[in-house]
């Protein structure tokens, strides 16, 4: 593909409408159906994505159930500049959300593609397509169709005597025969967009529903003696709406496989049991990982080479370096672990969490917000929270940094090759020397100088040991 945008192929602007106002009565619901997530991703940053790519002069997306959480959603991941929003205040039905768009359109003369924002699959790819046939055939209107075995709650397309494009029919609203038709609106279409307005003027909300069909422009562009053109597609899972949680789970799943047969094709990853690995599709895994079942690997997270994840450990947006093992059911999250570091099991690391090279990290122990230093190991049953720990330190069982009076969160530094006793209360803001070592039981309240031995409730400075 060119650097070109796509639109300089068209002889006039591309802007690209998305409709995501419903409230999408057959998910069961109090969410709005586009903020459900597909691959860790509200179905609407999909639409989006995918209409971002083909460079348009503007994207609108119409809002209305959840405005304002559904602009929130597209904020995050676009700026306010591309893409902008119009709201439907009332549903009634994609001609009224389209017209709802009219006055962002006042006088303009452009190619509107128009997108449904529950269409989450829909490739960029396929959409040049659409608009390539739409400028070819020089039409006014052209629709992406797709055959699909099973066409139930689909609106059907009904075509004339020469195979060319007639009407389309909603579900609701067809006749038994006209039910028998295979041939469906995806409800992506091509628009010259005066024409699209000017119709909609047209548009009457007679049909079973009450609402104004987005579908009857087509047909009165055609009765007008307007070209209305048929682009028909031919995978349709790409273009399948999600309209029903068990929609959505299929797509999930499909998503997840294409994720992870990727990964073992391309990238040499070893999953024991591909079937129950959950890997976000933005993840990036490297050579030689072993993941095991019910391992769940989300958001941005990137693992290096040789890495092994065990059962029902969860890792999001973190990063691992090379040979890292994670045992069982370790929750690590928005953290980074540098090369040849063991975790858990049971551990949970959050909030920049940070180990270092070959820094172990045992069975329940909580990380949080704390550097911990090369060859440093924290075995079992503590909390470090705001630490900064030095290298080739021991961190005894049980011990806690104690960094909150209950209003303020305070820190903890402890230096290097410092062994610090099971059952330390370390209360910060607190230093300890490198060196150093607190004794079992030790409530460390202040500061531990280089080279010392602690003990006691409060810990008192009982010897100066030699220095390593
Ligand atoms: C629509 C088409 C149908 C097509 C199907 C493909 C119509 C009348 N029917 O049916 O021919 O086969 O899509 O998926 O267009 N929306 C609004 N405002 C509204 C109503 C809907 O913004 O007032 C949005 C929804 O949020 C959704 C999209 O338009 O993203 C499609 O609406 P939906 O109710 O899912 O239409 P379908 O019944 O699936
Ligand atoms: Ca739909």
């Amino acid at each position: 593909m060119s650097e070109q945008p796509d639109s300089a192929r068209l002889e006039k602007p591309l802007d690209i409408l998305v409709l995501a106002a419903g409230l999408g009565t057959r998910m069961k619901s109090r969410q709005a159906k586009v903020l459900h997530q597909l691959g860790g991703r509200p179905l609407i940053v999909h639409v989006c994505r995918a209409a971002a790519s083909l460079k348009p002069r503007t994207i609108y997306v119409v809002i209305g159930y959840q405005a304002d959480e559904v602009r929130s959603a597209v904020e995050s991941e676009f700026g306010n500049a591309q893409v902008k929003f119009v709201n439907q205040l009332e549903q009634h039905g994609t001609g009224d959300a389209v017209t709802a768009a009219k006055d962002a359109f006042a006088g303009a003369d452009s190619t509107i593609l128009i997108l449904s924002g529950d269409v989450p699959m829909v490739r960029a790819e396929t959409l040049r397509k659409l608009i390539q046939q739409h400028v070819v055939d020089n039409a006014r209107c052209t629709m992406l169709t797709v055959r699909l075995e099973n066409p139930t709650g689909y609106g059907r397309v009904v075509r004339d005597d020469t195979g060319r494009f007639s009407k389309i029919v909603e579900q609701k609203d067809a006749t038994e025969d006209e039910r028998q038709i295979r041939e469906v609106n995806a409800g992506i279409y091509c628009f010259e967009s005066q024409k699209l307005f000017a119709a909609l003027e047209r548009v009457k909300p007679v049909n079973q529903q009450g609402e104004y069909y987005l579908t009857d422009v087509p047909r009165i562009l055609r009765k007008e003696g307007q070209e209305v053109g048929i682009y028909q597609h031919h995978d349709a899972r790409e273009v399948s709406g999600v309209n029903t949680r068990a929609e959505l789970a299929e797509f999930e799943n499909l998503l997840r496989r294409g994720t992870i047969r990727r990964l073992m094709l391309d990238e040499g990853v070893t999953f024991i049991d591909p079937s129950h690995s959950y890997i976000s599709t933005e993840a990036q895994v490297g050579r030689d990982c072993v993941i095991h079942p019910d391992v769940h690997i989300e958001g941005k997270s990137i693992l290096g080479e040789g890495c092994e994840i065990h059962q029902g450990s969860r890792i999001s947006d973190s990063r691992l370096g090379n040979r890292v093992l994670v045992k069982d059911h370790c929750v690590i999250i928005d953290s980074e672990i540098a090369d040849d570091c063991a975790v858990g099991p049971f551990a949970h690391l959050r909030m920049n969490a940070h180990m270092e090279e070959r820094a172990v990290v045992g069975n329940f122990v909580e990380v949080k917000k704390s550097r911990i230093g090369r060859g440093t190991k924290s075995m079992h049953l503590t909390y470090l929270g705001d630490a900064t720990i030095g290298e080739d330190t021991n961190i005894g069982a049980g011990t806690v940094t104690c960094n909150y009076d209950g209003k303020q969160k305070h820190p903890t530094v402890i230096g290097d090759n410092v062994r610090i006793g099971s059952d330390t209360m370390l209360v910060a803001p607190v230093r300890v020397g490198d060196g150093a070592v607190t004794a079992a039981g030790s409530v460390v309240t202040e500061d531990v100088p280089p080279n010392t031995l602690v003990a006691g409730v409060p810990a008192k400075i009982k010897k100066k040991l030699n220095e390593k």
